[in-house]
């Protein structure tokens, strides 16, 4: 007697055109507490199937009109009955059948005449096998939705902690502030032409939104000092960049944020700071910001002066493309703010 506690409530379409093989079938399977359904064709089997899918189909082979391999291929390409296991059962011993039932995608065998325990060991085994990976699948997407909302909450999470950081630096330098947001939505314009997959981009808009977090280590009255700078307290704001790396180098972003923000005064020609690096040294992103943040600081005002203008903004990264700045970042950014229209967001 087999152990029928796991399935035993399962459903099973028995599939013979033979009359009498068709109820040995059903007896047998009955007699073990299965709920059968039978078939005598395989236009009914499919009905039968479709209407109310079934937990296994055992399926006659030689069949007039449809046979069962034709059955089985449009049992698996039907979305209600393609996970069903389909069992052959059959006279037919020859293995090119056998082969071409597998590839069908059978399960299993069963050559008449069978013997009734076999077919039982073979019918609950499939069963449970299926009921298994019916089970693992629920599993799967359960965990999956589990992470999908850890993974959500993380992410507020930094966004909360960079706007965070933002509003900190901008605080002590009210002069700037709305710059790194600016900067930010440049950025991610940019991004977007140059067609950076997303995940790229959104890393480039929250290093955009704390690009200038390093600040916060700088003198207030530097920041908002009236008037041009000494060379010491130029020397002072320019320590900015590596302290922004300093800060965020221990946090495990997603995305190179504390090296793009250490890069962002970087220059193509090696004229930058703080390691002078060469054009191809540098981060794409950081390449990006560096832009987004010239033209953005050119464009709005300043303690010591008003705002340059657009224009003026535009032709300054036009001058210094290919030696300053990287020409494909300046070419789309042009483009983006004389033909585009790019406004911002507020
Ligand atoms: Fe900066």
């Amino acid at each position: 007697m087999i152990d029928n506690t796991i399935t035993n409530k399962a459903k099973i379409l028995v599939v013979d055109d033979t009359p009498a093989s068709l109820k040995l079938l059903t007896d047998i399977l009955k007699g073990e507490g299965y709920e059968v359904r039978s078939a005598i064709s395989g236009e009914l089997a499919l009905n039968a199937a479709t209407s109310n899918p079934p937990d296994l189909i055992l399926l006659d082979i030689r069949m007039p009109e449809m046979d069962g391999f034709e059955v089985c291929r449009r049992l698996k390409s039907t979305a209600e009955t393609m996970d069903v296991p389909v069992i052959f059962v059959t006279a037919a011993t020859e293995t090119d059948e056998k082969v071409r039932g597998f590839e069908l995608g059978a399960v299993d065998y069963v050559t008449k005449p069978y013997q009734r325990d076999e077919l039982l060991s073979r019918v609950h085994a499939h069963l449970e096998l299926h009921q298994l990976r019916h089970h693992l699948a629920e599993v799967v997407d359960e965990r999956t939705a589990q992470l999908k909302e850890s993974e959500k909450k993380l992410k507020n999470n930094l966004l909360d902690s960079v706007a965070l950081l933002a509003a900190v630096v901008e605080m002590r330098d009210p002069y700037t502030a709305g710059h790194q947001r600016r900067v930010a939505e440049i950025a991610v314009a940019i991004g977007n032409a140059l067609q950076l997959p997303e995940t790229q981009v959104e890393g480039l808009r929250l290093a955009g939104l704390i690009h200038d977090v390093g600040k916060i280590r700088v003198p207030a009255e530097i920041l908002s000092k009236p008037g041009l700078l000494s060379e010491i307290e130029f020397k002072i704001i320019k320590e900015h960049a590596q302290n922004g790396f300093d800060l965020l180098k221990t946090f495990d972003y997603p995305w190179p944020i504390a090296q793009i923000v250490l890069q962002h005064h970087e220059r193509l020609d090696g004229s930058g700071y703080p390691q002078a690096l060469k054009g191809d040294q540098m981060l794409l992103e950081a390449k990006i910001i560096a832009v987004a943040d010239v033209l953005e600081a050119m464009m709005s005002h300043r303690p010591y002066r008003a705002s340059l203008g657009i224009d003026a903004a535009l032709k300054e990264i036009e001058v210094g493309k290919g030696r300053l700045y990287a020409p494909d970042v300046v070419d789309v950014c042009v483009k983006l703010f004389r033909e585009q229209g790019f406004s911002f967001s507020s």
